[in-house]
């Protein structure tokens, strides 16, 4: 098994450069699908989730060339299969895209997403659906499969989002790029990923207006063209650094960023006594003294995103006083607060709601990454903590942050990647 294993108390000085936008990049390498020509992406982020994607469109015929770790190029012009490969769509959450690019390009989409449960519960697409069968698809969901098929062609339509999604507002923007006539999003999220995709996709040709408001408007294009796109930076790598800076001390100027799309979380940590310094690409961190109690509720962009909320829990754990942490997007997002307890953390959980009591430190202990940001808040408690943690199931990390240890290891961080035996109880006994 794989495990970081830290030795924290170590305040971060130096330069931390952020990567592209996982969750931009999710979704932008699916839209090639869309794309009659070659794409090539700028700034993509190696981490495991994207790799995947890029794997599910070489399994379904597309050419994928890799020009250097963080550029691709994407030919979808040759791609015969609109199945998806089962066993590599189940990996990932964001293989939804797929169902919306390919129905969008081929009128016709077949994935087998994720069953289980995670921080969401059992994740709904109703509103994906919704918007698919407003343009004029005919959805299935059985034995695992969501088979979405529109034979007669797509037409646009007015899609009412029941609740604020990524996700479904994405999917119904790949959807509705090359349908007949207007598609009319309300109520749509407005993450800056979702604007980076409209983006990408009006570069390419389509005509998408008010993507970064609540109303997206797409007028269907007869086709889209290849061209060549660089993803932003990710809000959430960035935020994590941010965070480690806070809980562990010290001082890091985080480059390539876009500053504006972090508001939302230097306002926060401004509040608890964290200096910020903003730059044009780029923001410096320091913290010097004790932290400040504040509250905290997650919200869709532009309030304070549900994916730092571990990471500032952790950070708020450490501040003197009494925090409340409201999850105003998913409904099970706190599963990682047991680990965070056996480090020495007060809080207490009821339904959405932490209470957080700040302790004067955390101390190492041997705990798992529950998932991707709980596993990163594990990371930053590593880092601030006196002693040894050890960090079990770091893949879950690795889906989303890249070169996270080296990163760390230049700016002063106590963290290898080791490998750890699994089970020894699986090891047969000698007779
Ligand atoms: C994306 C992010 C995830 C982040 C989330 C919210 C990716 C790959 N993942 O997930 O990291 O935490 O945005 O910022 O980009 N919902 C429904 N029906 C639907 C879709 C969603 O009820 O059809 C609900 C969900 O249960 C949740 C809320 O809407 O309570 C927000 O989910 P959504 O914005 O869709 O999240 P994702 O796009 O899956």
């Amino acid at each position: 098994m794989e495990t970081f294993v830290i030795h924290g108390g170590k305040p971060l000085f130096g330069e931390i450069a952020v990567s592209g936008a996982k969750n931009a990049a999710l979704a932008i390498i699916p839209a090639a699908i869309l794309v009659d020509g070659v794409c090539r992406i700028e700034n993509i982020p190696c981490v495991s989730d994207v790799i995947i994607q890029l794997d599910i469109l070489r399994q379904l015929g597309a050419k994928v060339r890799s020009m250097s770790p963080t550029v691709v190029e994407i030919d979808c012009r040759g791609m015969k299969n609109k199945k998806a490969p089962d066993e590599m769509t189940r990996r990932i959450r964001a293989s939804y895209y797929l169902l919306g690019a390919l129905l969008g390009h081929y009128h016709y989409a077949e994935v087998a997403l994720p069953g289980g449960c995670n921080f969401g519960g059992v994740r709904p697409i109703d509103q994906h659906i919704k918007g698919f069968e407003a343009l004029g698809a005919v959805v299935r969901q059985e034995k695992g499969y969501v088979t979405a098929n529109a034979e007669a062609g797509l037409l646009g339509g007015n899609v009412y989002l029941d609740v604020v999604s990524v996700g479904a507002t994405m999917n119904i923007m790949l959807a509705a790029v090359l349908a007949e006539g207007q598609t009319v999003i309300e109520n749509a999220a407005k993450e800056p990923h979702i604007v980076d995709l409209a983006n990408f996709l009006n570069s390419m040709g389509a005509d998408i207006m008010g993507a970064g408001t609540d109303v997206i408007k797409i007028r269907g294009v007869e086709g889209l063209s290849g061209g060549v796109y660089s993803i932003i930076p990710d809000q959430i790598e960035a935020g994590t650094y941010l965070a480690a800076v806070a809980a562990a001390g010290g001082s890091l100027l985080i480059k390539n960023v876009i500053p504006k799309h972090l508001d939302c979380i230097t306002a926060k940590l401004s509040e608890m006594g964290v200096e910020i310094e903003e730059y044009d690409e780029a923001v410096r961190v320091t913290r010097r003294g004790p932290l400040t109690r504040v509250n905290i509720k997650t919200l869709p962009y532009p309030g304070f995103p549900t994916d730092m909320q571990p990471q500032m829990t952790v950070v708020l754990s450490l501040a003197a006083g009494t925090s409340i942490v409201t999850e105003g997007v998913w409904d099970n997002r706190y599963r990682y607060v047991d680990e965070l307890r056996r480090m020495g953390a007060h809080i207490q959980v009821d339904g959405r709601v932490a209470v957080v009591e700040g302790v004067e430190r955390l101390t190492g202990a041997t705990v798992r990454a529950c998932d991707l940001r709980a596993g990163a808040a594990m990371v930053i408690a590593g880092l601030a903590a006196e002693g040894e943690t050890v960090i079990e199931e770091v893949h879950h990390i690795e889906r989303g942050y890249e070169a996270l240890v080296d990163k760390l290891r230049r700016v002063g961080a106590d963290i290898v990647r080791s490998s750890k035996p699994d089970d020894v109880r699986a090891i047969p006994k000698a007779k």
